[in-house]
Formats: C-alpha cells, structure tokens, sequence
C-alpha cells in the first residue's frame, strides 16, 4: 500500500472512501464538524441515535452523501475525545482500513491536521493501517479474491503541513514496514527459513545499504571461537547453524556509542532428545522470532539513522533430536569459559544466548538488550499482551519499558534478585540450564546472568508478546513482529538521552 501525502480536502477529493474521525459522547472534533455539514447532519443524527457510538474500533459506513465526492465515509471510532491516545488511534485506524478493504475499495483518504497532530498521532495512524491491513499468504494458491488497499491518502491544508508530515510518514513506514518484515520472518514454515536461509537473508538486507555490514560465522569459525553451546544445539540436526552479526554504523566523524541487540534465532525447536509433545512443537517455528526482530530493527535502523552503532548478533540454529544429538547431562564449554551441564536439551535458548552473550562483550557496548521466546513459563505468568523484562542495569531496564509505553510494546518487570542463583548450581558444572521447575522465566534470565556479564544488560522473554494467536485490530493470528517498534524506539531515545 501506497502512502501519499497530499494538499486537499476530504469533501472533494476522488477515493473510493474517506475516514472520518468520531468519539464517545456524541463529540465531532473539526475535521468530523466539516464532514457532518456536508452531509446534512448524518453523522451527528447517527451520534444522537446511538447506532454509532464512536466507540473505538467502531467503523460505520455512510452512503449517498450529495456533499462529498467520494461515495463512502466511513466514521471511525476514537472513544473518548479527552482520553484519546496512540493505541486508541492505531487500533480504530486498523479497524477502519480492514473494513474498508472487505468492501473491496482500492483508494482511501484521511485527513491529518498539523500542528494539531503530533508526530506520534501521525506516526500511530501509518503504523495501525499497515499493521492493520498485514496478511501472509504467500503459501496459498488461490487468493484471486482477495483484494487490497492500494493507496492511503493523507490530507494536509498546506505546502509547510505537506513537508512536515511526509517526513514522519516515510519514518513510520520504515517502522511499520520493519514489523512487518518480522512478522514474515517468523512466519515463514522452518523448511523455508533455515538457517542459512536467515544469514542469506541478512546478506541480502546488508546489501542494499551502505551502512550496514554484514558478517556470518559458519560451524568452523564458530568452532575455532569456542561457541561450544551453540554447536551443542545445533548437532543434532543436519542443518548448520550460524552466527549473524550485522551492523549498523553511521557516517558519523564522532565516535559513537555502541548498543548490541542479541536475538534467539532458533527456526525449529522439536526440544532435542528432551523431546517437546506435537501440540507443544505446533508452533516452534516461531523460535526465532527474537532475531527476526533484531534483524528487522537493524533495517530500519539502517534508514533511520541514528547516530549510535547497533550490533545485531543472531544464533541461528534447529534443535533437533538424533543420534548425534547433544544428550541431558553433557556438559559444554561456552564461549567464555564457563561450563554448563545441560540436564533438558529444550531449554536451548539459554544455551545459544549463553555463547552469544559472552561475544558481545568484545565490543564494549553501552548496553546488550536479548529478546528470546525462552520459555512457556512466561506466558504462563504474563500472558501474551506484555513480555517479560530482566536485568542487571535498572536504567536500561528502565529505559526500555518507557519505550514500551510509547509502543504499546509493553514490558512487565520480573525480579532477578540473586536469591535464585542457587536454582540452577551445578553438581558437576558451573551452571545447569534448568531449576526445580518454579520461576521459570526468571530462573532463564538467572542463567543469562551468568554470562552477560561486563555491561549493562536486558533480557526481554517474548515468548507470550511473540504470537499473537486470538488476533486483533492490528495483531492478526501468528507472529506479532513485537519487539521492533520496542527497540527502535527505546534506540533513538538512547541517542536523544
Ligand atoms: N522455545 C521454548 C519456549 C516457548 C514455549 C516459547 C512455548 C513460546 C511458547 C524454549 O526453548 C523451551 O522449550 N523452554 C522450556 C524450558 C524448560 C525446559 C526449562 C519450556 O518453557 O518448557
Ligand atoms: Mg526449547
Ligand atoms: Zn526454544
């Protein structure tokens, strides 16, 4: 979908729908009043009727209006005027453009007050259309009935409105458009997106910009380094796992900080010989949603620039159960040196995170933020409309659930107080993947602890935010994408910080 930015009015401009902003308690704001004359009143008699509220995610179609040119006006739900927020605006413009592509429009038109709206507003109306509007069907041979919205028009009253809100637009797009790209990621099924599928696809991303770098360490490097956890995941299964480090880097003269974003990138999750249930493993293709997130924050980071280097590095692996696979109680040497006894060969996230997180150091971040579907227990205790967040840096941890409010990403905070150490001591190794079963989300972000160790560091448990299975205005069923907006955002915050 097209996304222009245009001089025009509502009543006269040529679309197959306009949009019309409405709210709880029969109020109009001024683009609604304007709407409401040229229509003799319809939209304030539909108001006083009660057929509709202006609730939000409330869309009504109006028909035959003599005053406006195009045929439809959809009224669109805001709730209440004085409440009105970002989520309110993402969720009813998502409503309101699905509805409108069911009827089969094509073209469709809002109008965006400057100064009036705020960046934030606009941004909020890009991101809920193209989120909204999101359907993965690439699988699926016969979808000549489907159509789609092929341009959004926004509205502006003048050249100096016009430039000002095109370039927010372009911005949230890069935004929208990086969620999206997640979404496809972790939606596409394992034997499509292996993982050298994922690196050749961070090679492709990196080509493309002159700011990005691209480098990927296969199962040889990765042996010579010592990354002995994640050659432990990977050995039982037959596809090679890899290391992806992308970077972004600005072309700054000034040195600049440096944050690492580490994501678990596991494309199929059977649980190993700890053998997962067919219900359980149903949806383990979605493992990797961690690192589909970082690697589409690095696109968009790469177009919105910020003057800060971001790392991505992304474990790549299957888990697979076989012959040679790794057995519960081995014991591997991670890439710092710290000894793990692997008693469940299911909690392999932790494994690849553990190696990873020990490399990061070698680039003295400012910050390393993990974002991980490490387990269930998380979903257990959260649900799936926040995720998790642990840590050894209140600030960053701080920082990040700011960020989480702006995204309507949110973060809900567990404790990692060290009492939960002791869970997961060794007999025969420094560490073992697994406690007695209580705490499971904060007994994985205890053995991360371990080795994210030199920096300030965040552990973001996505296992629940990371699908979205009952799907909503802007969520459909499947992969959420979460995780992007969370970082971009809480990135360029770090840089006006
Ligand atoms: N990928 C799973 C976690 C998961 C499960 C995410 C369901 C989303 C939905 C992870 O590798 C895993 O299997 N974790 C185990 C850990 C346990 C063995 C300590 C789990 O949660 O059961
Ligand atoms: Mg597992
Ligand atoms: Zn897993």
């Amino acid at each position: 979908m097209k996304i222009s930015v245009q001089i025009g009015d509502l009543r006269t401009i040529e679309v197959d729908a306009i949009c019309c902003p409405t709210f709880e308690g029969n109020k109009l704001d001024d683009i609604g009043k304007i709407i409401d004359r040229s229509t003799n009143g319809q939209i304030s008699h539909l108001l006083t009727l009660g057929d509709h509220t202006g609730k939000i995610k409330q869309s009504t179609i109006l028909y035959s209006n003599e005053g406006i040119t195009s045929p439809r006006v959809c009224l669109v739900g805001l709730g209440k005027l004085k409440r009105l927020n970002l989520e309110a605006i993402r969720q009813a413009t998502a409503s309101a453009l699905r509805k409108i592509q069911e009827l089969g429009c094509k073209t469709v038109a809002c109008s965006v007050s400057v100064p009036e709206a705020s960046g934030d507003q606009i941004q909020a109306l890009v991101v809920g259309a193209k989120l909204g509007l999101y359907q993965f069907n690439q699988y699926q041979t016969n979808t000549d009935t489907e159509t789609s919205i092929e341009e959004l028009c926004l509205l502006v009253s003048s050249e100096l409105g016009r430039e000002t809100v095109e370039k927010i637009v372009r911005k949230a797009e890069a935004i929208a458009d990086g969620t999206l790209f997640a979404r496809d990621l972790t939606n596409h099924p394992a034997n499509k997106l292996t993982p050298t599928d994922f690196a050749n696809r961070a090679q492709d991303l990196a080509a493309t910009s002159n700011y990005l770098e691209c480098q990927i360490f296969d199962q040889v490097e990765l042996a010579k380094k010592g990354f002995n956890a994640l050659l432990g995941v990977a050995q039982g299964g037959p596809q090679a796992p890899k290391l992806i480090q992308l970077t972004y880097k600005p072309k700054s003269p000034l040195k600049t900080e440096t944050v690492v974003l580490v994501g678990k990138g596991i494309t199929f999750d059977s649980g190993g010989l700890s053998l997962k249930s067919g219900t359980g493993m149903m949806t383990m293709k979605s493992d990797m949603a961690g690192a589909a997130a970082v690697m589409a924050t690095i696109q968009v980071i790469s177009q919105i620039r910020p003057n800060l280097t971001v790392i991505g590095l992304i474990a790549a692996t299957e888990n697979m159960p076989s012959g040679t696979a790794q057995k519960p109680g081995d014991v591997v040497k991670s890439f710092g040196g710290k000894t793990i006894e692997v008693l469940n060969t299911d909690a392999e996230g932790r494994l690849v995170l553990a190696d990873v997180l020990g490399y990061a150091k070698i680039f003295e971040p400012k910050a390393v933020v993990d974002l991980a579907t490490l387990t269930g227990a998380v979903v257990t205790a959260l649900g799936r409309h926040v995720a998790g967040i642990m840590g050894t840096n209140q600030q960053l941890i701080d920082q990040l659930i700011v960020a989480g409010e702006a995204t309507h990403e949110r973060l809900w905070q567990l404790p990692l107080f060290d009492d939960y150490d002791d869970g997961i001591k060794s007999d025969i190794a420094d560490v073992k993947n697994i406690g007695d079963g209580t705490a499971g989300a904060i007994i994985g972000g205890a053995f991360l602890k371990h080795f994210a160790d030199g920096y300030a560091w965040a552990h973001i448990d996505i296992g629940g935010a990371s699908d979205y299975q009952k799907g909503s205005a802007y969520l459909p069923k499947s992969a959420s994408g979460y995780g992007v907006r969370l970082l971009t955002r809480f990135l360029c915050d770090f840089v006006a910080d």
